[in-house]
This record gives C-alpha cells, structure tokens and sequence, in this order.
C-alpha cells in the first residue's frame, strides 16, 4: 500500500512540477505562437518528431544564465535556450541538441554552449550519433567573450568528435555568425526549405560592408546552399519531412567509427538479375544516360538515398543498401556535363569517400568520366588541389570498395575514380567501357598529327586512325587483359556480382601505415 504524503514533500512535488512547466514553456505562449506562425516547430516538439515516442531524457532543464549585463539578470529562462539530452532512433542511442528560438532567439550563452558541450562529451564517451537541431541568432550578444569561448568550447569538440561519431545538424530557422561553424564541422547538414537560413552575417551587415543587396533567402536559404555553395547536403520541404529524412539518413550509419552500420533484413525475392541495364548505354558514346537509372538498377528497391542532390550534378553520391547491406555510392553523372570531374563534383565526391571510410561504410564507384574538366576558370580555382583530394580520399580509404565502369574512363580520372591502383577491391566493367589515356578523336590527332596532315584526304585519313584507335583502346579488353579489370560482365548482372563482391570483401582488414594524419591537399 502506498505510504501517505507529507505536506511538506507535497508542496515541493508541487513546485518540481511547476518548474518543470516553466522549463518546458520556452520564452513563453506569445514567443511560441510566433514561432508556429513562422511555419517553425518549437525545440520540444521537434525532438518529439525526432526521437522514439517516450524515449527522450532530458539534461540541464533547470540551467539558467549567469549574465548580469544589460539587464539580463531579470531575464531568465530555465534551459536557457537548449534543450539537450539522449534518446532513441529506431532503438538506437542518441544524443541531441535542440536550440529554442522563443528564448534570447536560440541565442548561445556561456551555460547554453555547456549544456551542448555535455551532451557532446556524453556522445563520444560512449560511442553514438550526436544531433544538433540549430534555430540560433548565434552569439549571445549581451554576453560577450564569454558566449564566443562556448563556441569554441563547441567547435573543438565537434572536430574532436569527427571521424568518431557521426554528426548530423539539422538547421531549423535563421542560423547566424557562430551559429554556422559548427555545422559545418559536421557531416551532414540538412535544411527546410523556406524556413532555414544559413550566414556568416545577415543582409544588414552586407549591405552596410559590401553594398550588396540581398534577401535572407537569397543570401543563405536552403536552396542558396544546396545547389549554391554545397554548404547543405540535404533540403527537405518543410521541418517534420526534415526531422524524419535525418532519421532515414542515420539509418545507413553506424553508431560510431568501431562498429558497422545495420544491416536490414532484405527480401531475397527482389530480382537479382536487372534485364533493363543491358538496354541503357546509348549507342553513341557522346550521347548522355541517367547515372540513377543504373544506381535503381543495382540497390535494393526505393533505397537509394541521395546526398548534394543539387550540387555539382555531374557527380551523384548517396548511401543505398545492397542485399541490406549499407553502402556509399559515387558515379559520375553522364547526363550533366558529360560527367566530367571538375571542383565542385571532387570535393563533393571527396567529403563523402571520407564519411564513408571513417564508419566503415562499403563504397560503390561507378565510372562514366570523360576526364577532367579543362580551361582556365577551372586551373586558376585550383582543380589540380581539388581534383587531388577525390584521388586522396579514395586511395586513404580502407573500406571495402568495388568498382564498376559503365562506359568512358578515361584519362587521370580513369586513376581516381577507384581504380584497382589505388586500393580497389574488385574492378567490373561493361562491354561498353572504354578505357583509354584519351578519347579517340584527340588521341589520333596527337599521335597521328603528321600522318594527317601530309595526307591528300586528311579527314578520311583523321577517321581512319580514329576508327583504329577506338578498336584497339576504346574497350575494357586492354584494362581486362592487365588484370586492372577483374571480368567484363554483362549490365544485367551487375547487382548479383556487387552482393558477391561486398560478401566477398566483408571482413577487409587493410590498414595503412601508422603516422599521426594524413595531409589531405585542403
Ligand atoms: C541575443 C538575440 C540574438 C543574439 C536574436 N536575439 N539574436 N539575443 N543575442 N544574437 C533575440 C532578439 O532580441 C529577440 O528577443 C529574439 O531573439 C528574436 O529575435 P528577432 O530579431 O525578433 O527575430 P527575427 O526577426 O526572426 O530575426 C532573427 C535573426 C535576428 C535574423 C537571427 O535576430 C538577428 O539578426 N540576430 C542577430 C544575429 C547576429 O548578428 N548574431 C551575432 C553573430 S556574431 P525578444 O526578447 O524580442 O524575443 C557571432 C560570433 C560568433 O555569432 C563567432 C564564432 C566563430
């Protein structure tokens, strides 16, 4: 039988209570309402959205500032602008921040950044995801240094965390000054279309520096830093879609750099032949295919998840499973300037090679690149450093990595796109590949200038020695008959033949030599 309780224990169950109320009410009903009709959720209901129902613990409820300038000390608010704590996602651990807006504008205080920073400490100690569900005017201004050290405290330990833990922020409302850097030391950044913004300072600032004139929308919104800058690897059209495509996208991970990501049960009906690859590639090489029809092609049904969906197109990168199993996908993009490799598609490429490899995530790379793009605007922005750190993150990675050429590789990209020379595992092509220093037409005029030129026809003659060269090099036979492709094999079969590979490749134990880092050509 339950014992009777006091009244004194009585009034101060009470006045928990009551304070948990006032923590849980934010910077209050008029704040509240403004921020639902900003089309903003508040910091509590998102990590309801977020987390497994009932799953959340929360830490740092009572926190209050310790600021007593401009007035401060008669604003208090319990949580001071963070709800932070841990929960599930699918029944997997999680750490997460989420900024309130209606308190200070989510503004970062010296106790709001410690409150992060515990959460931050907690999520490395043992091992799982840290989330961040940013709304914040950045540094508390009435506070000074004090909130600048907090984002350092922050920035440090995201950089810490790197390669550690995955790190994933989502960015829910206007996200300004410090409030960006720690984002954008994290693996993935995901908006919500109109409602999110992104910038290192706001119009005013650059108006009154620069004299330009710019909307927030413009300056940093969703669709600014997805197709724009790259800064965003994701948008998603409203808050709730964002929260659930964070939990789709953690799916593919694993909880920390030790361990694999899950592997889902897969229905061993699906098709493992896929008749309509051996129908795609055109029948003249210069015609364009869609790189995703082959990607469908290979994966496990409505798997396929893509990352930088609208930055440097002619690169694709996404996470997809095969045979249940989490996978990293890089290809080049026929369909989009040719599929060429230039800044933007390396260092997209790159960032994602490196994700993968750090959580021990398999890679599949396939290859339809005619090369580096050419011209100056591309050498004077530095496509020979940019170019390299796509060559360096494949050739570092240790992870399982299969390869499979699909049509053109040719020239230095036919070395960085995962070629057998810098660590892949198991190297496919089709029959339709062509593998060669350079394309035909270019190859001949080179080595067959003079020919040509002294001929009496020399475009009969330039046609000939095309045709010739394209027989003897512009074919995965050459490759095939070295061993730097392991068999030429039929589109159809592409699917059954990764699944065996990755099988194959399950328990790779590469390391490379001990050193403190690499130096990644930044
Ligand atoms: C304290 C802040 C704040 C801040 C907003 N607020 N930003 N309080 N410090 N940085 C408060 C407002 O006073 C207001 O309080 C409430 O939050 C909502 O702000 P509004 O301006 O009414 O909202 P909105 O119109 O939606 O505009 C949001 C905003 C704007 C775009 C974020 O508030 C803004 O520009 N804030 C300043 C951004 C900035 O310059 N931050 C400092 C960057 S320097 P009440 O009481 O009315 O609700 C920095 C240095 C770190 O971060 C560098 C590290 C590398």
């Amino acid at each position: 039988m339950a014992r009777e309780i006091s009244k004194s224990l009585k009034t101060k169950l009470e006045n928990l209570e009551l304070k948990n109320h006032e923590a849980e009410k934010g910077g209050g009903e008029k704040r509240i309402d403004s921020q639902h009709k900003k089309g903003k959720l508040t910091a509590r209901e998102r990590i309801e959205i977020l987390l497994d129902p009932g799953s959340f613990q929360e830490t740092g409820k009572f926190v209050v500032h310790r600021s007593t300038m401009f007035g401060l000390e008669k604003q208090q608010f319990l949580g001071d602008g963070v709800v932070t704590g841990f929960g599930t996602i699918d029944g997997r651990l999680v750490y997460v921040f989420s900024q309130d807006f209606t308190v200070f504008g989510g503004s970062l205080s010296e106790a709001h950044a410690e409150k992060i920073v515990k959460v931050m400490d907690l999520a490395m100690k043992n091992g799982a995801p840290i989330i961040g569900l940013n709304d914040s005017g950045g540094a508390r201004i009435q506070e000074g240094v004090v909130s600048l050290g907090g984002y350092a405290d922050i920035f440090y330990r995201n950089t810490l965390a790197s390669g550690l833990i995955p790190q994933i922020s989502a960015i829910l409302g206007p996200c300004a000054g410090g409030a960006v850097y720690s984002p954008a030391i994290t693996d993935f950044i995901m908006m919500a279309e109109n409602t999110s913004y992104m910038f290192v300072t706001g119009p005013n600032v650059v108006k009154t520096v620069t004299g330009e004139e710019v909307s927030q929308e413009d300056l940093g919104g969703a669709s600014a830093h997805s197709a724009k800058s790259g800064v965003a690897h994701h948008t998603s059209p409203n808050e709730v879609a964002c929260l659930n495509d964070l939990k789709k996208l953690l799916s593919y991970m694993p909880s920390n750099c030790d361990e694999d990501a899950p592997r889902l049960d897969y229905d061993e009906d699906q098709d493992e032949l896929r008749p309509d690859l051996d129908s795609l590639i055109p029948d003249l090489s210069s015609h364009p295919y869609d790189m995703k029809e082959v990607i469908e092609g290979i994966v496990d049904q409505e798997s396929f998840f893509e990352i930088h969906k609208d930055y440097a197109e002619n690169m694709v990168v996404g996470f997809g499973r095969l045979a249940g199993r989490s996978i990293g996908i890089i290809a080049n993009q026929p369909a989009v300037l040719a599929g060429v490799l230039d800044i933007n598609s390396s260092k997209k490429a790159a960032r994602f090679v490196r994700f993968c490899d750090s959580f021990n995530i398999p890679m599949l790379v396939l290859v339809d690149v005619p090369g580096f793009l050419p011209g100056t605007d591309q050498e004077w922005n530095g496509i020979i450093t940019n170019g390299a750190k796509l060559l360096f993150a494949f050739s570092e990675s240790t992870v399982p990595r299969i390869t499979v050429i699909t049509r053109k590789a040719y020239g230095g990209a036919y070395d960085v796109m995962n070629s057998k020379h810098i660590g892949a595992d198991m190297n496919f092509a089709w029959p339709s590949a062509e593998i060669a220093v350079m394309g035909a037409k270019g190859a001949a005029e080179i080595i067959f200038k003079k020919e040509i030129s002294e001929s009496e026809d020399s475009q009969k003659m330039l046609d000939e020695k095309v045709k010739d060269y394209e027989e003897k090099f512009a074919t995965p036979y050459r490759a095939a008959a070295r061993g730097y492709v392991d068999e030429v094999i039929k589109p159809a079969e592409t699917r059954i033949k990764c699944i065996r590979a990755f099988d194959m490749a399950e328990n790779k134990a590469a390391q490379n030599p001990k050193k403190k880092h690499g130096n990644i050509p930044l």
